[in-house]
Order: C-alpha cells, then structure tokens, then sequence
C-alpha cells in the first residue's frame, strides 16, 4: 500500500494514482464518524489548525472547520477583514506571526494563484491549499472524485464533461488532472472565450457542442459562472451564456438516465445550471458537500496523523477509533 509521505497539498497535478486513491480510501474510513452520535476521533488530539481565509468561503472553510474539530484538532480561523492584513502587513508575514504560535497546518485559500506556496515555502508547518487564484482546488477535486466513486462504483473509464467558465476556474483545473490520472475521458465544453488556449495538450477533449457532451456523459460537472468577469467582456450577456450553456432539464433529456450532475457551489440558479437540475435527480450537489467533511479528514489525517507516528507520540489505535 502507498504511503503518505507529503509534507504539504497544494496540487492534485503533484500526486500520483496512488496517493490520490489512498487519499478516498482513507476518506471512505472516515466517513462513518459523522453519521455516529458523537461526531468524533482522537486522530489529530494537541494539533492545532489554522484557517487562513483571505477570500468568501461557506463550503471549504465551514468542512476544512467540521473536519479538523471531528478529528479532535484546535482550529481557529483568520479572515482578511479581520487581520492585521488590512492594517497592511503582507501576506507572509501574518503566516509567519501564525507560524510562531507553533501551529501544526495552515489552510490558506487565496485570490492569488501561488500564495499558499509562497507560505509552504517559507515557513515549517504543512499547508492545504483550499483554492487559489485560477490555478487550483486540490480539496474540491478530491472530494468530487470520491462522490463519483461512492455513485457509480469506479472511475476508470468513466467519460466527464466539464462545462462552463473553465478560463478561469481553479476547481475545472485540478478536476482535468484528478479524473484523468484516475483513468477517466475528460471532454472541456464552454463558450471559446472561457476556453484556455492549448489546453488539449494536458490529454483533455475540447469541444463546443453542448448536446453531444450532454448525451455521451456519466458525469457532467458545471461550474459557475464568475459574474464577476463579466465586465471583461467574455460574454455577451449572462442570458445569452444562460440560453446557449446553462444545463437545464430540456438540455438533459438526451442524458444517460444515470448521469450524475456535480457543481462546486455556490450556484448561480437559472444562470449555468436550472433550479430542476441542481434539485433533481441527477444532481449530487449536497452530496459533494457531505462527502467533502470525510475528504478534508483524510487530508489533515494524512498530513498530520501520520507524521504523529512518526514522531512517537501515543496514539489511540486506529483513526477511527
Ligand atoms: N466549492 C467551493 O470552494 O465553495 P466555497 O467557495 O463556498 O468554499
């Protein structure tokens, strides 16, 4: 069996087959102790994480939080706003104040792609990264792969369209290399201006035919769409983007009847994905958002627990225990 040797997650493109599946396997061990009474193991007891949050959050920060409590952690939280951050002190050097109170992890999500790098480099506790910039969402894709897995049994071989603004999501980046190195046919579907250029050469199809997408799939994954961009002109108009790429039930019904549709969140209803889609019966949303409590253990497991062992200290049986 693999072994766990990380220090730091900052890209699913880093990990290999192996340590993404023992990533859900360890997700899969721990996913039973939220459904129990007493929501809680003593895995990571004395270790203490810090949620560093310079960008809104509900999903990520609220689950990386559930997690760590669940595992018996100390957490504490660190938003922008609320940090001497706005008072202008750097980035690095509020991670350096947070390093000097002996933390054990930090899990930093950024506007700016590279930021929790900048801090893994430069500082000694293990750091997650829980989205930066456009460039990655390791959490997000892991979570995602292990509620395809729990669906539909397996990966390999398994045909996903990715479908919307995939320019400049993080989450569509770090799902075209998870589901790939686990096997699976990656189809990227989106108007042209959302597209990266020569993004084939990472082994993924691109096309701009909605329809054909839609019926070939067993997954299809839709993002939002970042209204946000929308005054850089990428767009004519979010009901022009609505009309030609919004997934609604009339766009489905070409659709395999087992086909799983997965967002990220938050959702834009009535913009990328309609309310009978992300309410209906191929819609695994609040799944992916269960399923990302077990996901985020496994990672501060494996990043900490572990390295509890290695250290010597007293452990208290299995992780689950
Ligand atoms: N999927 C996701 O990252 O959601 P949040 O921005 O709410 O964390």
């Amino acid at each position: 069996m693999t072994e766990w040797t990380r220090h730091d997650l900052l890209n699913i493109r880093d990990l290999s087959r192996e340590e993404i599946e023992l990533v859900l396997e360890t997700a899969k061990s721990f996913q039973e102790v939220s459904r129990r009474d007493v929501k809680k193991v003593p895995a990571l007891r004395g270790k203490t994480v810090v949620l560093l949050f310079f960008e809104p959050s509900t999903r990520t920060r609220i689950s990386f939080e559930l997690a760590a409590k669940r595992l018996s952690a100390d957490t504490l939280s660190v938003t922008a706003g609320g940090s001497s951050v706005s008072k202008g002190e750097s980035l690095l050097d509020t991670a350096k104040n947070i390093e000097a109170m002996n933390v054990d992890l930090i899990v930093v999500r950024h506007a700016a792609s590279g930021a929790p790098k900048i801090i893994a480099d430069a500082l000694g506790p293990s750091v997650i990264n829980a989205g930066d910039g456009c460039q990655a969402h390791p959490t997000q894709a892991l979570l995602d792969l292990f509620t395809v897995k729990e669906r539909l049994g397996r990966i390999e071989g398994l045909k996903v369209g990715i479908i919307g603004d995939i320019l400049h999501s993080r989450v569509a980046r770090s799902n075209l290399w998870g589901f790939t190195k686990l096997g699976a046919k990656v189809t990227l579907c989106g108007p042209p201006t959302l597209m990266p250029r020569d993004v084939e050469q990472l082994g993924v199809r691109v096309t701009y035919d909605l329809k054909e997408v839609v019926a070939q799939s067993d997954v299809l994954m839709v993002l939002r769409l970042q209204k946000e961009r929308q005054q850089d002109k990428y767009l004519p108009s979010i009901r022009e983007y609505a009309r030609l790429f919004g997934i609604n039930k009339e766009k489905l019904k070409s659709a395999k009847k087992e086909l799983l549709v997965l967002h990220p969140g938050p959702i834009n209803r009535g913009v990328e994905i309609s309310a009978d889609v992300a309410d209906g019966e191929h819609s695994v949303i609040l799944e992916q958002v269960t399923n990302g409590v077990a996901v985020r253990m496994a990672v501060l497991y494996l990043l900490l627990g572990t390295k509890s062992k290695a250290d010597g200290e007293e452990k208290d049986g299995s992780a689950v225990s």
